[in-house]
């Protein structure tokens, strides 16, 4: 392809994009395909001739597009969003045609410069103190593995890094029995081992129970474990539970736990200055992550990592080969010292775009408005005798079931609510997913996708009503 008809081509495409944005409805949210569909029409082997990018395009729309699930559609309640806006799809188009590898100042210094403006300007508009300071990380996944190799070195002043665990390093790490499956993962990954993680019960409202918290603690000191890391969480996947994190913070600094916070999809409800009661305590914690590319309008990847103490952070990722040396080193941010990866994206510049594009008061707006529609909805819900809320709706998830007033056995309840979940989603018309809240069946309804109105939302519990009344 040379420069002429990559500029066509890039123009289709943008009308294509713009359509595929203004169309997004009318696809099934949820693909109509088995496993194995999509495989079975690309063939084995990769084509020894060059071909026509129409031809490559019109198999993107006839292979591709009947195979995906539409992220992108206000139909769209599953999981959490990964939600995204124009800004931000520019911001990744350009990033693309820079094709920068971030990894050190040198190699794009722009990038690492715009990196750390706009990670002090998020920092503050969603209530991080000013000394902490921030990187852009791909996932969660890989900033709370960051955080827990940052516990490790600290408890174990850097021995680890150095000598590897030995027999008597014997480290623990607590989180709540509710929090996301990445901590377990992270903890295989860091060496901690599996059998060292303690989960942590949970209140009525699915929150880490602090008191429970300090006894485990002091349950593994007096066994001769060394506590190093507590994870909280601000919005935990199954039902956005908060953890009490003033006490937990409390509690680390008793103890002197390395203490790392796991917002990553409640983060950008701190945008709402009436929301930053999620975070009070926040200036005793050690690491904090949010994900912009759940919530925030920002495509995936984009996960906000935030340290109170970046020195512990370079010391426990730095090494500079020879080859990687600059004379500027003293002077800059190298930010492949400040986690796993050695090559980064140029991640920044999408949320720049996103952040200037819809400024804090638009982007409040838009979570606000989320934030309202899910209430109002939680309402419906709980006033409807049919139906049963089963978990506190801090935010823009709603947890709930399908009951019937003459069943009452959770066993059944589960099964039937099982099948409604399988009628919803099959429809086309709607995507929800499902989780267990004291082993009780839940479908999850989440109100975060960039474009949702009320007619979306209303249209989903129609929806919902009708498939639960097929089902009796
Ligand atoms: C609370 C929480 N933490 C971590 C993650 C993992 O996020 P990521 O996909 O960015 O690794 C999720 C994903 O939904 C989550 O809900």
């Amino acid at each position: 392809m040379n420069s002429e008809q990559f500029r066509k081509e890039a123009h289709r495409m943008v009308d294509w994009m713009a359509d595929y944005m203004d169309n997004v409805e009318d696809y099934p949210v949820k693909p109509k395909v088995k496993p194995g569909d999509i495989l079975k029409q690309i063939p084995k082997r990769a084509p020894e001739q060059a071909e026509s990018f129409e031809a490559i395009f019109d198999d993107f729309k006839k292979i591709i597009m009947p195979g995906m699930t539409h992220w992108e559609s206000p139909k769209f309640m599953a999981y959490f969003p990964a939600n995204k806006s124009y800004p931000s799809i520019l911001g990744e188009m350009l990033t693309a045609t820079l094709g920068a590898q971030c990894m050190s100042w040198v190699t794009s210094p722009a990038a690492t410069e715009l990196e750390e403006a706009v990670m002090r300007w998020l920092g503050s508009m969603i209530g991080i103190p000013d000394n902490f300071s921030g990187v852009i990380q791909d996932t969660a996944s890989t900033a709370t593995l960051t955080a827990l190799l940052m516990a490790r070195e600290n408890t174990s002043n850097f021995g680890i890094n150095e000598h590897g665990f030995s027999s008597g390093s014997n480290y623990t790490v607590y989180c709540s029995s509710e929090t996301h499956s990445s901590i377990e993962k992270d903890v295989k990954i860091a060496g901690f081992g599996r059998e060292n993680l303690r989960k942590i019960a949970y209140d009525d409202e699915f929150a880490m129970r602090p008191d429970r918290l300090e006894k485990a603690i002091r349950k593994d000191l007096e066994k001769g474990f060394k506590p190093a890391c507590v994870i909280a969480t601000i919005g935990t996947t199954g039902s956005t539970a908060i953890d009490p994190l003033r006490e937990i913070s409390d509690i680390c600094n008793r103890y002197e736990v390395f203490l790392h916070v796991d917002a990553a999809f409640a983060g950008t409800a701190l945008l709402l200055p009436e929301m930053r009661w999620m975070i009070e305590g926040i200036e005793q914690v050690d690491s904090f992550v949010f994900n912009p590319h759940k919530w925030m309008f920002t495509n995936f990847d984009c996960s906000a990592f935030y340290v109170q103490d970046e020195a512990l952070l370079v010391k426990t990722f730095e090494i500079t080969p020879e080859y990687l040396k600059t004379p500027e080193d003293e002077r800059v941010k190298n930010y492949r010292d400040w986690g796993i990866p050695l090559g980064r994206r140029f991640r920044a510049l999408k949320l720049w775009f996103v952040i200037r594009n819809f400024g804090i008061e638009g982007l409040r707006e838009r979570v606000k408005k989320h934030i309202e529609l899910a209430q109002a909805q939680k309402e419906t819900i709980e006033n409807d005798p049919g139906f049963e809320l089963l978990a506190p709706v801090p935010l823009n998830t709603i947890c709930f079931r399908f009951h019937p007033s003459y069943i009452d056995d959770d066993n059944k309840l589960n099964e039937l609510n099982s099948k409604l979940l399988e009628k919803v989603n099959e429809s086309g018309e709607l995507f929800i997913t499902h989780t267990k809240l004291n082993d009780v069946f839940t479908l999850r309804m989440v109100i975060g996708n960039t474009n949702v109105e009320q007619r979306h939302v209303d249209e989903a519990w129609e929806l919902i009503q009708k498939k639960s009344a097929e089902l009796i």
